[in-house]
């Protein structure tokens, strides 16, 4: 796979060279206006970055985001994808990521020779994928899908077009059963969504007979089939601030309750539980990897820097824009009902 991310360049300042009486959130603020940076934080990150970012969001919102800025650096707290998208779409900013290794299981699922033999093997197949994907699987597709556009750019497909799906076989197969068109799924898993107990979710239900749940297409079918609301990130916290229901169980990665806490201070949001019943086998452990310590670092060293090459970024372009283009407007993300 091309390696899109810079590491930061020998000499450049690490964690050991950090002074313990900094306050590394007055520094990442006095750099913000120095560099004329912009923070764009992903749902799954630690509060504390959540808090310090310019803008929250979803793949899609994050997407839109990266593109629409006129800051000159973009400050990733996401995974590698995310940054690699926000690289594509504004090729003349810079685009750091606090940490080089913060990668996303369903792009390790989906390596892009792999992912182009299944292509030719489909001859007459549109490729439909998943953001989750490296630069050089998006190159190799028509249209990317998030999960907040996925339905809504299915709709628009014609209703004989055979999809090839990839990477992630739950979202796929959610999708196939909900809009009933015929799709061609790729294996891989979301490691945190795959994890999430049935058992334990219905055990946790009955305990909780007033919570609804709330799940991401992310988890597998033994979940979904339980859940009240599946949609995105964005999708799933809009949900339980605008349900009257006062308790959820959260069927996503746990840090994006602490939006919910925010947004509806006065409700209960209870983590669905992993395999061994409890929840922090559900954080993202690509998404863990970024600190505030790694995030004021890389505004320092301008580095891990996202670079792709000109005919790789233009490749990967093309599918992004129809999805852009393909998308409902920003702000009309619909709230889909569970099946
Ligand atoms: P969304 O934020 O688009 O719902 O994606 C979830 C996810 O898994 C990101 O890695
Ligand atoms: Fe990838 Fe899953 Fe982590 Fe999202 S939660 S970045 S899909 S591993």
């Amino acid at each position: 796979m091309t390696n899109t991310v810079i590491p930061p360049a020998g000499g450049a300042k690490s964690e050991a060279d950090l002074d313990p009486f900094l306050d590394p959130w007055a520094e990442i603020e006095r750099l913000r206006r120095k560099k004329n940076a912009v923070i764009l934080a992903h749902y799954y990150q630690d509060g504390e970055i959540q808090d310090l970012a310019d803008f929250v969001g979803d793949s899609l919102d994050l997407s839109r985001r990266a593109a629409a800025t006129d800051a000159e650096v973009i400050v990733f707290c996401g995974v590698r994808f995310m940054a690699e998208v926000a690289k594509i779409v504004s090729p003349q900013k810079t685009v750091l990521l606090p940490d080089a290794e913060a990668g996303c299981s369903l792009e390790e699922a989906c390596q892009p020779d792999a992912f182009r033999r299944f292509r030719d093997a489909h001859p007459g197949h549109l490729a439909l994928t998943y953001i989750n994907c490296s630069a050089q699987v998006k190159a190799y597709s028509d249209i990317i899908v998030t999960s907040s556009n996925v339905e809504d750019i299915i709709s628009q497909l014609p209703a004989d077009q055979p999809i090839l799906f990839a990477p992630d076989r739950h979202l796929g197969g959610y999708l196939a059963r909900k809009t009933g068109r015929e799709m061609t799924l790729w294996p891989g898993t979301c490691i945190v969504h795959d994890q999430f107990s049935e058992r334990q979710l219905v055990k946790l239900k009955v305990e909780h007979p007033d919570a609804l749940v709330s799940a991401h297409p992310e988890c597998h079918d033994g979940i979904l089939r339980h859940a009240d609301h599946v949609g995105s990130t964005r999708s799933i916290l809009d949900f339980v601030v605008n349900d009257p229901s006062r308790k959820f169980i959260i069927a996503t990665e746990p840090h994006i309750i602490h939006q919910m806490k925010k947004a509806a201070p006065g409700k209960t949001f209870i983590p669905a539980p992993g395999a061994d019943g409890g929840c922090n086998c559900s954080n993202c452990p690509f998404m863990e990897l970024n600190t505030i310590e790694k995030l004021y670092l890389a505004m320092v060293n301008m580095a891990p820097r996202v670079e792709i090459a000109e005919d790789l970024r233009l490749a990967a372009l093309h599918p992004l824009q129809r999805m852009l283009e393909m998308s409902p407007p920003a702000g009309a993300v619909p709230a889909q009902a569970a099946e």
